[in-house]
């Protein structure tokens, strides 16, 4: 039996959360992490599907690995590769075809079972099935000590926009039950967090239930914020990732009475041009989602926003285009991402694909999109200096005696300290602006 395990995480922070898993099961069962994926007998890949460029650096990590496996089967030695995540989810077979050294493939609902397929050494087979019932009931807490933590609430998507693979990869919306998020969340806060992210695909639809005093109540976001906001020691929540449509006055209501729930929104909106919206499959316009912003802004004055934004969708014109920029202009963020478009297998984009943008033209438009953006977050950020804010400390910084933490809306901020201030909530002056992150001093 081999026993020393090495694990490469891509895309996004759910699948962070899914490799803590992995690292929990694999080391519970008696693996011993190894950060060197050649002395490793067994090495993860936990993979992203959604952009093009993330699946392909995952067949360029394969190419590199097989050479260290036949290099350890010539010298005796042994090795499996096993790929888990949303590309193993969409292609194994794909997988199998263009990479003969791969062992197991496990999607995003199968990865409590490796240990399980090693042991039995089921080399050669693809588990797929969609377990997330069994999959969470197995799942252990993390017992990793880290002031800031993600726990994965909900996972799956229903709304099926044109150019995304979630729907395919982590397959139909699934809400865990309350009761497993509490406990970790309470475990999690005992061992030293201080900040929780709760994710989802679709995290503003999340929907399950609860008993109260016998009677059965319908737990949404908001009532699932008000019941993990009652862990004693819990200082900060955050949730990502929302859908316009799924913004409730409950969920705005929370944001305005729970102190603990962060003033921060990362809303995507993708695009501002109703025309691409409509193609899109977002079943929102532009005017809904600026009426939204608006809406939240009145009742919670200093709440931020951040979006996700594609470039370059089939059939998007230079019209569309400024009706994006139009939108940036009148929301204002505080940060976000972009993306060109990137073709998906099945989505519907793909098999439509009319009209398909010049990569030349794209790229432009990202690099307009992006300038604007930035300026937009450095002009946020620049009204802060000077300020005194609340910074909660998560991690060294690269200087000797320098730490790193962020404010309520997720500004980075450095400061010196003499003693270990991790995990502490500190007011701290904050001086300078350099790029995207502050430099500050601890208020005494
Ligand atoms: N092409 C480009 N960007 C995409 N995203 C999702 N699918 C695609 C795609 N096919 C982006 C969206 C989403 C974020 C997680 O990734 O902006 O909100
Ligand atoms: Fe993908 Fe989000 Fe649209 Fe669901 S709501 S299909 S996860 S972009």
């Amino acid at each position: 039996m081999t026993n020393s395990f090495f694990i490469k995480t891509y895309g996004c922070q759910m699948n962070v959360y899914d490799t803590e898993k992995i690292v929990e099961i694999m080391t519970r069962e008696g693996f011993q992490r190894s950060l060197n994926i050649e002395d490793s007998d067994v090495a993860i890949f936990n993979t992203c599907h959604i952009r093009e460029k993330a699946a392909e650096k995952l067949y360029s990590d394969l190419g590199r690995i097989a050479i260290y496996k036949e290099n350890k089967i010539k010298s005796g030695k042994k090795m499996q590769i096993v790929v888990t995540g949303c590309v193993a989810q969409a292609e194994g077979d794909e997988i199998k075809k263009r990479n003969k050294s791969v062992d197991l493939i496990f999607g995003p609902q199968n990865y409590h079972t490796i240990v399980d397929a090693l042991k039995k050494k089921l080399y050669g087979n693809t588990f797929t099935e969609f377990l997330c019932d069994q999959k969470f009931e197995t799942l252990t807490t993390s017992t990793k000590k880290e002031t800031s933590k993600l726990v994965t609430i909900q996972e799956g998507c229903d709304k099926f926009c044109s150019f995304c693979v979630v729907p395919y990869t982590r397959g139909a919306e699934y809400s865990r039950k309350v009761e497993g998020i509490f406990n970790e969340v309470k475990e999690l806060v005992e061992i030293g967090a201080k900040e929780i992210t709760l994710l989802g695909q679709n995290v503003s639809s999340y929907k399950s239930s609860v008993f109260e005093k016998k009677i059965k109540v319908e737990v949404n976001l908001a009532k699932l914020l008000k019941i993990i906001s009652r862990i004693d020691g819990l200082e900060r929540i955050r949730y990502l990732t929302s859908h316009p449509n799924d913004i409730d006055d409950d969920l705005i209501s929370q944001h305005a009475s729970n102190e603990k729930l962060m003033p921060f929104l990362h809303l995507p909106i993708q695009s501002g041009s109703n025309k691409i919206l409509k193609k899109m499959n977002r079943n929102h316009t532009k005017s809904d989602y600026i009426n939204l912003v608006k809406r939240i802004k009145s009742k919670i004055r200093d709440m931020a926003f951040s979006s996700d934004f594609i470039v370059g969708y089939p059939g998007e014109s230079d019209d569309d285009f400024n009706q994006t920029l139009d939108l940036i202009d009148n929301v204002r963020f505080a940060s976000s991402y972009s993306f060109k478009y990137s073709p998906r297998p099945g989505t519907l984009s793909s098999l439509k694909h009319p009209n398909i943008v010049d990569d030349n033209t794209a790229s432009s438009r990202l690099q307009k999109l992006q300038s604007l953006l930035n300026q937009q977050q450095n002009e946020f950020n620049s009204e802060f200096v000077g300020n005194i804010e609340e910074v909660l400390f998560t991690e060294n910084g690269k200087l000797e005696n320098q730490y790193v933490g962020r404010t309520k809306y997720l500004q980075p901020v450095h400061v010196f300290s003499k003693s270990n201030i991790i995990g502490k909530t500190l007011k701290v002056h904050l001086r300078d602006l350099t790029s995207f992150s502050f430099h500050g001093s601890i208020k005494s």
